[in-house]
């Protein structure tokens, strides 16, 4: 069994029964879905895509936010995708794919995108550095990757954090405690800019990653 499929075994049978109470429950830790939502700053006719989508719950608000957007999601739980085909019907075009081999030219036909998000899931990635990696090869001229997860926990009582990582650890979620430097290192090795900002007390954190730079406007007179 390659160590996807096993992945993907594992997050079926996390979320087999989780994903019908996943909306409820999640909204009360997953903070900083909305802000990222609002952030996005998506134009008409725009490609935006969740990697790690779940049940569907960004791509829903997305496509209210941004409603002449076009929407794509990939998630390796094909238990998830049956609660993201239900949320979405055809406000988005779904696939099962793992975040660290996708292709979106094989899986979609579209092979970069103005906005990606990825939503409380590198935290689930073992491989979550080329996850990340992956993601940025697919953003287009002048687009923007956008992260919300875990975060440090540094401005919180230590307890608190010892606490709150146990508990995720229990779900399979560890915080990726040097994400930052990661981030950093790609926009320095892409020539584009990165930034991150602690949420709610460094509960969580917001990061963004630019893509390649928009070539100059075609001024040319005929
Ligand atoms: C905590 S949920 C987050 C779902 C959604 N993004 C949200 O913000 O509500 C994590 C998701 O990551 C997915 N996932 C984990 N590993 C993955 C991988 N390698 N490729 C794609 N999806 C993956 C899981 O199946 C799950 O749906």
């Amino acid at each position: 069994m390659t160590d996807s499929v096993a992945h993907a075994d594992l997050m079926d049978s996390v979320y087999r029964r989780q994903r019908l109470i996943y909306n409820l429950t999640r909204k009360y830790f997953l903070l900083g879905r909305d802000h990222l939502i609002d952030e996005l700053a998506a134009r008409p006719g725009d490609t935006i895509l969740e990697i790690a989508c779940g049940t569907g719950r960004n791509l829903a608000r997305v496509c209210e936010r941004y409603p002449q957007a076009r929407l794509y999601g990939i998630d390796l739980s094909n238990e998830m995708l049956k609660s993201a085909h239900r949320a979405l019907r055809d406000r988005a075009i779904l696939a099962q794919a793992d975040a660290c081999t996708f292709d979106g030219k094989a899986v979609f036909g579209v092979e970069r995108f103005d906005r990606i998000i990825i939503s409380y899931s590198l935290s689930m990635i073992p491989d979550w550095t080329s996850a990340l990696r992956v993601a940025a090869s697919h953003l287009a001229p002048g687009g923007s990757l956008h992260l919300v997860d875990f975060g440090g926990q540094r401005d919180l009582p230590a307890w608190f954090g010892h606490m709150l990582r146990g508990w995720l650890a229990k779900f399979h979620v560890s915080p990726r405690a040097d994400i930052g430097d990661v981030l950093r290192q790609m926009s320095a090795e892409r020539g584009t800019t990165a930034h991150m900002t602690p949420l709610y007390r460094d509960y969580a954190f917001y990061g963004v990653l630019q893509g390649p730079q928009q070539g100059p406007a075609n001024t040319d007179a005929y």
